[in-house]
């Protein structure tokens, strides 16, 4: 038996965050991309007007609880990395404090590499309203990448994606598959102790990069 309840505390046990000034509402427009470095990877979001920021982001949180105070409060990197591994994943609003997790805000950054002119705003916001909810994330195939440009570009997921924004796509994919090293290692860490890693490495590395890649 899984012990869902230490886990559940672990997991809500966020790091605290202070107001910031630099996460000033007035900043940003309905429809803005927003973008911060997340873990390994870039994390992407779309700005709602109010202090809300919708996004679509791996959380492991609804799949092992149903308390919804719990699960609305800020994302922490450990439930981040398990939605991951469980492929779960919600699109959600946040505030501006939460959405950052500490880091800068890049405004519509996409804009300047994509050669697809973004919609309009309040459009951009309807579209990511619309998504609101619980989803299966694969990270290769649908994240959060997708969903904004889904929304700020009105592109059809996948191959237009790919020709448009080719630049975009290599850095998501290095970091991707940066990100993934580097939880195998700690996996492999965690799970095999002083065991010979180099002996098991490849016999769960393959499995693992097609239940990622799946
Ligand atoms: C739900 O989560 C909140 C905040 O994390 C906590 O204070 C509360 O006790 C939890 N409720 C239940 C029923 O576990």
């Amino acid at each position: 038996m899984f012990p869902f309840q230490l886990l559940n505390i672990f997991l809500v046990a966020s790091k605290v965050q202070e107001e910031d000034s630099k996460y000033d509402p007035s900043l940003y427009k309905r429809g803005d991309l927003l973008e911060v470095p997340r873990t390994l990877f870039t994390h992407f979001g779309i700005y709602l007007g109010d202090n809300r920021v919708a996004h679509l982001i791996p959380d492991i949180l609804p799949v092992i609880s149903r308390n919804k105070s719990a699960i609305a409060k800020m994302v922490t990197n450990s439930r981040l990395i398990l939605g991951v591994i469980a492929k779960a994943a919600s699109v959600r609003v946040d505030s501006l404090v939460d959405f950052a997790y500490g880091s800068e805000i890049l405004v519509n950054h996409m804009d300047t590499v994509c050669r697809q002119p973004p919609l309009d705003g309040d459009e951009v916001a309807r579209r990511a309203e619309k998504l609101l909810g619980s989803i299966t994330y694969s990270l290769l195939w649908y994240n959060c990448e997708h969903y904004v440009m889904y929304c700020r570009y009105g592109m059809a997921i996948s191959y237009q994606t790919y020709r448009f924004c080719t630049a975009v796509r290599k850095t998501v994919c290095s970091r991707i598959s940066a990100y993934l090293t580097a939880l195998f290692g700690v996996g492999a860490m965690l799970f095999l102790g002083s065991a010979t890693p180099l002996t098991i490495l490849p016999t769960l590395l393959v499995p693992f990069t097609i239940w990622m890649a799946a």
